[in-house]
């Protein structure tokens, strides 16, 4: 009897928790006392606009409860045991996807102005309805509730690696279940073309597929010589779009140009600027297939051969957009013009006269002509043209939008400029950066948490009210590089996508990570539910290297926000006693591997185990000073990073363990907390020049007795300074500067490459300077 009575409870607190785990979370949300259960005598009343929404919520409790409800069109008031769908704007809100719910206890009210209003209130429902197969109790509450931002986003990028139509409907599904309303399809790329063109079917049969692919993170260990590609077909494309519509989605095609363009040059070569010349090829490219004549791409970055801007060109693109523009009904259509290099343009004689014949200022004035000449077409049409931030330079198209994604500032000049505007920078909403700083399978990079997916604020403070209008909302992105099937897409997505939804969805001042993570186990549970794969970085076991009070050793701190489970470590190998976590652990000055992961009470592994080599020095632990601040987006653990006694290894670039300098130069001093002899001081640094991160151009090592200038200056020998310049492309993570010295204080400076020169990823922009620890023997 007390088990029952135990289980039942059990039973009853599940319910009515999940029904607190709505996301986005409403605007007005309160929950009543009682409940009301929907049984096999409960009426759906819908009739008029809401009619098809009756049909769906019927269909949906059919599917899910096995229970089979009449429908009625008639809407005689008070019907007791219903569900009555009303349509009336002024009670429930005229604006677009505005609605109310109220479940009392005779029955249910779903309230809306609009076809979108009923649908988002069908998902709202749909997220609360219980687990339970056979009790459809549901909790007495009201809620009214209305989106935030008109633009709610999420893109796919399908070139980079290619998802069957049957997955894209899901994505879709995915979106409309937490109520974003445009689907982004990034379509054409330099590594495929996906989708037919009538006039261009080489843009398929030739752009759509690569050779190769490279494994690994670029530029690649090996290529794995597999032809790849795909794409869709019309009348795919047709029934994407349909389906979308159905669920209130707006499809915006993108069709990358001028740049991203090698699939469409493979295809037909008269793109180029220079039709007879190979595909480039970089050396430590693994490429599989022919070197040949015009390639599709197999590696991933940005590629100089880019769409010339001739007449034949402008006509092919018109000819496209021509099939493209009729297949979706959007208002927008994406046209790319991000990355794209100039180095064909400045080489090309033709481009050259053309900049001179129209008096522009210079090939980014002739990337603004591209745009703009584009635009003209594309408005004639009656439509616009939106793309990314790059398309400001050299002046916007008129009618243009704009995407932001290397920061905000593009989106904030053109919201500035009374252009509209999508946020999308990638410090918040690429969702192919890493979500965990130990992830188990190769990103593109970066660290983007949910935490701060969640903190996310589209329109910055920088802007007026009026200007503010004109951020139109946000938009997550996921590149596909290194995502190459539909379980890792729904890895990479949730639960981020369900953060941004709330960025997007609720009162900005509803928005409460504290509630938010209230929620989490039972987000969690229902994507268990539904079998959709998920990250659980949320529940990472965290690592920090702390140093000691004084100075005095280095310390690991151990932390999740899973607090059910014990944290279990080993200091040293697999023979060394099994600890229990209490406090932070003080680690031994000498060389180890400790490991650390969460342990159920029945001794169980829970989640992504944590090893962490430590390898001890002179400096280790001890006071480190910077005279420049590192970029924000990579500031490590501060400054102690440098001395923590954690070496990044070779090809494991996890960025918390690195301390990053756009631009800037790295000017440490390490006070050794005594006078010692010194052999050899070493700056372990980063080569990754596909991430525009590259070895410092010097690196020059001041040995000081004393830095104390004053009175009390101890003597001693006079500083000496160390230099030496480093070659760059030669692969290594360590800079080494031997030399027999006896000093107290190190300062080590690492000059930053400078500008990223032509040909490179980022060619024109500040390069980044890694380091990661200064190891003093
Ligand atoms: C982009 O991420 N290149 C828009």
């Amino acid at each position: 009897m007390k088990k029952y009575f135990l289980i039942l409870c059990l039973l009853v607190s599940a319910k009515c928790f999940s029904q607190l785990n709505i996301v986005p979370m409403p605007a007005d949300l309160k929950m009543g006392k009682g409940s009301f259960t929907i049984n096999k005598n409960t009426k759906i009343i819908a009739s008029g606009l809401p009619e098809k929404f009756g049909t769906l919520l019927h269909d949906f409790i059919f599917n899910n409860y096995a229970l089979k409800l009449e429908k009625i069109t008639y809407s005689k008031k008070n019907i007791i045991n219903s569900i009555r769908f009303v349509h009336d704007g002024k009670m429930y809100g005229a604006g677009i996807g505005s609605y109310a719910i109220k479940i009392a206890d005779n029955g249910i009210l779903i309230g809306a102005g609009t076809p979108q209003g009923f649908f988002y209130g069908l998902q709202t429902l749909f997220q609360f309805m219980p687990e339970s197969k056979n009790n459809l109790t549901i909790s007495q509450l009201y809620i009214s509730d209305y989106p935030r931002f008109k633009y709610r986003g999420m893109h796919l990028d399908v070139a980079r690696h290619f998802y069957p139509v049957a997955f894209i409907k899901k994505y879709i599904d995915y979106l409309a279940a937490y109520k974003f309303n445009t689907f982004h399809w990034h379509l054409t790329d330099d590594q495929g073309w996906r989708i037919e063109i009538k006039k261009y079917p080489l843009l398929t049969q030739v752009g759509g597929f690569r050779n190769g692919t490279i494994t690994g993170r670029y530029p690649g260990k090996s290529n794995d010589s597999i032809r790849y590609g795909g794409f869709y077909t019309q009348q795919q494309i047709k029934e994407v779009v349909q389906y979308a519509a159905e669920r209130y989605i707006d499809v915006i095609p993108e069709i990358e140009m001028p740049g991203h363009a090698s699939a469409a040059i493979a295809a037909y070569p008269q793109l180029s600027c220079f039709p007879e010349e190979d595909t480039k090829v970089l050396p430590g490219t693994p490429w599989a297939g022919s070197r040949k004549g015009k390639q599709v791409q197999q590696t991933w970055g940005v590629f100089e051969d880019v769409f010339a801007p001739t007449d034949y060109t402008f006509n092919f693109l018109e000819n496209v957009l021509d099939e493209v523009m009729p297949l979706f009904p959007s208002k927008y259509i994406h046209i790319g013009g991000d990355e794209c290099p100039k180095e064909s343009w400045k080489r090309s004689p033709f481009c050259q006269q053309l900049i001179a014949a129209n008096n522009l200022k210079d090939e980014h004035g002739l990337q603004s002509y591209f745009i703009q000449r584009i635009e003209k077409y594309i408005n004639s049409k009656s439509k616009k043209i939106i793309g990314w931030d790059e398309i400001l330079e050299g002046g916007l198209a008129p009618n243009a939008a704009v995407m932001s994604w290397r920061g905000e500032e593009g989106g904030i000049e053109a919201a500035k400029q009374n252009h509209d505007v999508v946020m999308t920078p990638g410090s918040h909403c690429y969702l192919d950066h890493s979500q965990s700083k130990n992830e188990d399978s190769v990103t593109i990079g970066g660290y983007l948490p949910l935490e701060k997916v969640y903190s996310y604020e589209p329109v910055p403070a920088v802007l007026n009210a009026e200007q503010a209008k004109y951020i139109l909302g946000a938009q997550g992105n996921l590149w596909t590089e290194y995502i190459k099937n539909n379980s890792k897409v729904e890895y990479m997505i949730f639960p981020r996508m369900m953060a941004l939804s709330e960025v997007l969805w609720s009162p900005k001042e509803k928005r409460n990570w504290n509630d938010f993570e209230k929620r989490l186990p039972g987000i969690f549970e229902r994507l268990d539910r539904e079998k959709t794969n998920y990250s659980k970085a949320y529940y990472d076991l965290q690592a920090t290297v702390i140093p000691g009070a004084n100075y005095d050793g280095v310390f690991w701190k151990l932390e999740s926000k899973n607090t059910k489970d014990k944290i279990v470590y080993l200091l040293g190998d697999e023979d060394s006693r099994l600890n229990i976590y209490s406090e932070p652990i003080r680690l031994l000055l000498t060389n180890y591997e400790c490991t650390a992961w969460i342990q159920s009470s029945d001794s169980k592994k829970i989640g992504n185990q944590l090893k962490q080599k430590f390898s001890f020095n002179k400096a280790t632990g001890k006071k480190i000073t910077i005279a420049n601040d590192p970029s924000v987006s990579y500031p490590g653990d501060g400054v102690f990073t440098l001395v923590n006694g954690v070496q990044n290894e070779k090809g494991l670039s996890k960025g918390n363990e690195f301390l990053g300098f756009l631009g800037k130069d790295l000017d440490a001093t390490i006070d050794l907390g005594a006078v010692m002899d010194i052999k050899k001081v070493t700056l372990h640094t980063l080569e990754q020049n596909g991430s525009w991160i590259y070895l410092p151009s010097k690196v020059e090592v001041t040995y000081m007795y004393s830095i104390d200038t004053g009175k009390n200056a101890l003597l001693g020998p006079p500083d000496k300074m160390l230099s030496v310049d480093i070659a760059q492309g030669k692969n290594i993570s360590k800079i080494e500067i031997p030399g027999q010295q006896r000093c107290r204080y190190i300062r080590v400076m690492a000059k930053n490459f400078g500008i990223i020169p032509s040909g490179n990823p980022g060619a024109g922009n500040a390069a980044w300077l890694f380091a990661d620890e200064i190891e003093v023997e």
